[in-house]
């Protein structure tokens, strides 16, 4: 029995997808500065982009993703000098930013004028879920910082996937989760990096709040100290230091277990290195490639049907820190 289009519930509007090419990003562009929601690839994963100062803008990207407004959006720049305009950028930020951008790094600092400004072109209070600090990032993928330029204001991106599940590494994924409630995708191919940027807050000494695709340890050696790597629980209150950072979050469908050797009966197995599996991150054992597969491969996973998933043991390190933050989150109990 087919559903007969009832004139009281249309179709959805369709999503456009837009080549990474001159036209493609001038219409994402003007598509962005008249409030649409259009997503783009970063180096990380693909954004879902809307003009940071427009506050209905970022009320449909926090109704589109079924994302709780108490969890802040990062807004996204061309560079320090960008940076400058909306955040008091200390010295030791510059310094990151420097050293870092454009590239995966996201830094917390605090917004200017506290309470963002909304009328005066600064960040929509939403964006920032109110807090007194904003989330900035410099993405490092041409197509992103051409689409920036073209915009020729802060854009405010969320991963590009409905609250709680896996990010998007291409814009297929982008497409399957979000496909008809947003306005247009670049399509720039599948993300270089595979997890979403490491998110430092310099509050104003440095605290790590999300592990991600620039290395902990690039980090410190940049800073010169140890950073304090227990980014889950505010010691004071005991809640999430990032508000995003909920302890159930990048979930596959299926339940997923860590650090398995081989795969129990009904399991599907993501293997690493030497341990085999339907799918390997990467057979040579090499983490850059394991974190550029990972949301692919859980997607893929989740696209066949996959009620159980096994994953290998990922080495604790360089970007396995920040593949094992998200493994962790969605073999995590779901709510
Ligand atoms: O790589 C990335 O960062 C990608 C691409 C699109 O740039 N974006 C991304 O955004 O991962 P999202 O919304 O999925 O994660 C943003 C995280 C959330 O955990 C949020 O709570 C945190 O950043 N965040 C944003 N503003 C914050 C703030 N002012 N203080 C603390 N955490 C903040
Ligand atoms: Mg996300």
């Amino acid at each position: 029995m087919t559903e007969q289009p009832r004139a009281d519930r249309p179709d959805p509007s369709p999503t456009r997808i837009l080549a990474p090419d001159t036209a493609g990003i001038e219409a994402a562009a003007e598509s962005l500065r008249a409030g649409g929601l259009v997503a783009f690839p970063t180096e990380t994963v693909y954004g879902l982009g809307a003009d940071a100062t427009n506050s209905h803008a970022i009320a449909r990207v926090f109704a589109a993703k079924g994302r709780p407004a108490f969890n802040p959006l990062i807004v996204h720049v061309l560079g320090a000098e960008a940076a400058e305009a909306l955040a008091v950028v200390s010295p030791m930020a510059r310094d990151l930013m420097a050293a870092f951008w454009p590239g995966p790094l996201t830094l917390v600092l605090p917004s200017r004028g506290g309470a963002s400004v909304g009328a005066s072109g600064g960040v929509s209070l939403l964006a920032t879920a109110g807090l007194a600090t904003v989330a900035l990032r410099a993405p490092a993928h041409a197509v992103a910082r051409a689409l920036l330029a073209a915009v020729g204001r802060p854009v405010a991106a969320p991963s590009a996937n409905p609250s709680g599940r896996v990010s998007p590494t291409t814009a297929a994924h982008v497409l399957a989760g979000l496909g008809g409630r947003i306005d247009a995708v670049l399509d720039g191919g599948p993300c270089a990096v595979g997890v979403e940027s490491t998110i430092l807050a310099l509050d104003p000494a440095p605290r790590l709040l999300r592990a991600g695709g620039l290395p902990v340890e690039a980090l410190e050696a940049a800073l010169g100290r140890p950073l304090d790597l227990d980014p889950d629980l505010d010691p004071d209150s005991g809640r999430p230091q990032a508000p995003g950072q909920l302890a159930s979050h990048y979930a596959p469908t299926g339940s997923l277990r860590m650090d398995a050797l081989a795969p129990a009966p009904g399991e599907a197995m993501l293997g690493f290195g030497p341990v085999p599996g339907d799918l390997t991150l990467s057979a040579s054992g090499d983490l850059a490639e394991a974190a550029a597969n990972l949301f692919g491969h859980l997607h893929a996973l989740d696209a066949m049907g996959t009620l159980r998933i096994a994953v290998a043991p990922i080495p604790d390190h360089g970007l396995g820190r920040a593949i094992n933050d998200r493994l962790a989150r969605a073999a995590a109990p779901r709510p």
